[in-house]
């Protein structure tokens, strides 16, 4: 994944270029063997290099001179290039080499990031065009909890894959388009005839709106009738239908928009209809290879694994969710030219994703490595879970609404500084300002902190807790940094210029060299898609620094100058991560 430029701030892709070097001169007949390089938590070294062992097999069989995976181990270290950033390798067990790094290396790589920038730590990847596709709520519908996630989750992808130098496609592909617009358009020509002049406003709640309307068609056959046939005026391009549609599409997206500038989520809409023009091309070139069949008067795809086919054309002629989306693959693949498209929903719908991306391999649009590019992934999600274990409701049985659940917790988080005090310490427009950032803030961590394929609880009181693993506990940890420096009334702008750090202490070691794989953390995170990767990174360097501010006096120490940059490099890569995480920093709490 990564590319081959060199990239100073990523230790374990530095390390592996030494053992590549080392292997290709014990093994120069295995070419093909990749250096094995990972972090370690042992106590012999900070990383370990694990090829020894699983290259045992491979040359045993050959006239080889070493006895065994532990001689390879002691090759690959006597062979390993010297090296500023080693400091001393060591074979243990069965044959892993571990290396320490050098303190001072550490310490140079630090202080040249305080110069350079945090951005020259960002991880290097060889792909430039991706899609992420997420959000996307359904228009009349309710944008619920589910949204939610996705729509943090796919920003934090974004936003990890953006700080990668890779240019995102912020795609919200809204279900703007199909059978229940009939019966909304027609309810709409009937309860308000006004319509066009009132331009959305009559209307009011469009999801109380949906309901009516839904109550509607289920009960009254002429109704019903007359909403199916809306759908094919609809499609079939009519003046006022399309403009009835597009005014409901219209309410409800400024609906959507309200949740997206509150949670500072930007996002591009191209909904399903906008892939509707290009259908019916895109079948017929299916066709055209043979793909689509016949099959109880639909069209389908058959795919490997599934007896059920993928349906693309309705019995009744009309186009459906998989049709829409194999439009869009080939959209997004050949008229944006995305090299992977990243499809972010709950785990309910996997069984689509992985029978239509079935579907395009066997046309060919993809390949059939799931690693290789192009590539499609689906990032699926668990539930949120209610208090009884239940999918998250309010008491009134309803789905939670996004908007009150954000407001409650700005809400809880206000409650909580006014608690402190902060209503006298702070102007009105500072508390406001915090306790957004706060109480959003631990709406998103809780969400991302988890793997997230598990479902997981919502609980306002954990989550915004300042004990613990939440955004609270880690934006307090960054406010108190910040005012360690702030107390020190040093210029530590003229710092970076002249001081230089020194990590002497276990503790200080410790912390710097956490710093310095923050790299190859997001690396990680955004090639895994999976957030809590870089979660855990966040609330470790909290714990690193916590561990170092205890033991490691700073203001007034001998060590004042070196231990003040450690602060401001720990505040920097925290809020980096926060601004990865989409969390806004504060600076005092
Ligand atoms: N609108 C769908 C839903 O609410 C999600 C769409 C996901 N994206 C896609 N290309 N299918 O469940």
């Amino acid at each position: 994944m990564a590319s081959d430029q060199e990239n100073v701030g990523h230790v374990k892709q530095q390390l592996a270029k030494l053992f590549e070097t080392s292997l290709r001169a014990t093994v120069p007949e295995e070419l093909d063997v990749e250096p094995l390089v990972a972090a370690c938590t042992a106590k012999f070294g900070d990383y370990q290099c694990n090829n020894a062992m699983s290259l045992w097999p491979r040359i045993k069989g050959k006239k080889t001179e070493f006895r065994g995976p532990p001689a390879v181990g002691q090759a690959l270290m006597k062979n390993l290039p010297s090296s500023e950033m080693v400091e001393a390798c060591s074979v243990a067990g069965p044959g892993f080499v571990n290396v320490t790094l050098s303190k001072n290396w550490i310490a140079k790589i630090i202080q040249k990031m305080l110069i350079d920038g945090i951005e020259t730590w960002a991880p290097r990847l060889s792909i430039q065009r991706v899609v992420v596709d997420f959000s996307s709520p359904n228009i009349a519908k309710e944008m619920h909890v589910g949204h939610l996630r996705s729509t943090i989750i796919g920003d934090t992808l974004a936003r990890m894959l953006e700080f990668s130098n890779v240019e995102v496609l912020r795609r919200n592909h809204v279900g703007d388009w199909g059978t229940q617009f009939g019966m909304l358009i027609e309810f709409l020509f009937e309860k308000f005839p006004d319509w066009e002049s009132a331009s959305g406003t009559a209307i009011g709640d469009l999801q109380a709106f949906y309901k009516a309307s839904k109550q509607k068609f289920d009960e009254d056959p002429v109704f019903k009738e007359r909403a199916q046939k809306a759908v094919v005026r609809l499609q079939g391009g009519e003046p006022r239908y399309r403009s009835a549609w597009a005014q409901i599409c219209d309410i409800s997206r400024r609906e959507f928009d309200g949740v997206y500038q509150r949670l500072e989520v930007s996002l591009e809409e191209k909904g399903e209809s906008f892939y509707n023009p290009y259908i019916p091309g895109v079948l017929e070139k299916l066709s055209n290879l043979g793909l689509v069949e016949e099959s109880e008067g639909a069209r389908v795809i058959f795919v490997e694994g599934y007896e059920r086919p993928v349906i693309v054309v309705k019995k009744d002629g009309g186009y459906n969710y998989a049709s829409t989306d194999l439009a869009a693959l080939w959209y997004r693949l050949n008229i944006e030219k995305a090299e992977w498209i990243i499809y972010v929903t709950d785990v309910g719908q996997s069984e689509h994703f992985q029978m239509f991306f079935k579907a395009a391999k066997r046309a060919g649009w993809l390949p059939d490595d799931d690693k290789a590019y192009p590539r499609a992934s689906h990032v699926g999600f668990g539930l949120v879970l209610g208090e009884d274990g239940k999918r998250f409701r309010t008491r009134s049985t309803e789905v939670v609404r996004l908007a009150d659940l954000l407001d409650e917790a700005k809400a809880r988080s206000k409650a909580a500084l006014v608690e402190r005090g902060k209503d006298k310490e702070w102007s009105e427009e500072e508390l406001d300002k915090i306790a957004k950032a706060v109480g959003y803030g631990a709406v998103k961590y809780a969400d991302l902190k988890n793997n997230r394929t598990t479902n997981y609880t919502f609980n306002f009181d954990q989550m915004l807790n300042d004990k613990g693993n939440t955004a609270v506990y880690l934006l307090y940890a960054h406010a108190r940094i910040c005012s360690i420096i702030r107390k020190s009334g040093k210029d530590i702008e003229e710092l970076k210029k002249t001081g230089s750090i020194a990590l002497n202490h276990p503790d200080e070691r410790a912390l710097g060299l956490h710093l310095l794989q923050f790299a190859e953390t997001v690396e990680e995170a955004c090639t895994n898609l999976l957030p809590n990767v870089l979660c855990e990174y966040l609330y470790n360097l909290s714990e690193n620094f916590t561990k170092f501010y205890s033991n490691c006096q700073v203001v007034g120490s001998a060590e004042e100058t070196s231990r003040l940059l450690l602060c401001e490099a720990t505040a920097i890569v925290m809020r980096k991560c926060f601004h990865l995480l989409g969390i806004v920093p504060v600076h005092k709490l």
